[in-house]
């Protein structure tokens, strides 16, 4: 895997690895790679690019790796009543595959829990993206 050095906006060093094209990571919907010592997880929501750390807040499960489900919301009729659960549309949970922790697949959020995912940048060039790590 190709990778380059660039200092961000703190003047941090950090090193960029090239992911492939745009539009591959867009069609392939989830792709985990390893970027040296870190393993990332970029997903493909809504024709955009999310990234996180393989690495479940947890116990280090690897989350990125987990089943991804609609998240189940309870449409509220308009007399108050709560008649059945439903998926969502538009927004996607990832679930741990070591013990069950459910992650918000845009935000990172951990569902129930003060923690979340470890975010990567992404950054892109042309059409081609990289991790910044
Ligand atoms: S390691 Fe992910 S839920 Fe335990």
């Amino acid at each position: 895997m190709s990778q380059e050095k660039a200092p961000d906006d703190r003047g941090n060093v950090l090193i960029k690895y090239l992911l492939g094209p745009r539009d591959e990571l867009i069609a392939a919907g989830r792709s985990v790679f390893e970027c040296g010592d870190v393993e990332i997880g970029v997903f493909a929501l809504d024709n955009d690019l999310v990234s996180w750390r393989n690495q479940c807040p947890h116990m280090r499960g690897p989350v990125c790796q987990g089943r991804i489900m609609p998240k189940v919301v309870e449409p509220v009729a308009s007399d108050g009543t709560v008649e059945h659960l439903a998926f969502s549309e538009e927004d996607r949970h990832i679930v741990c595959p070591w013990h069950g922790h459910e992650f918000d697949l845009r935000t990172g959020r951990c569902i129930g829990r003060e923690t979340g995912l470890r975010k990567v940048n992404l950054e892109i060039e042309g059409d081609d993206v990289y991790a910044c790590i």
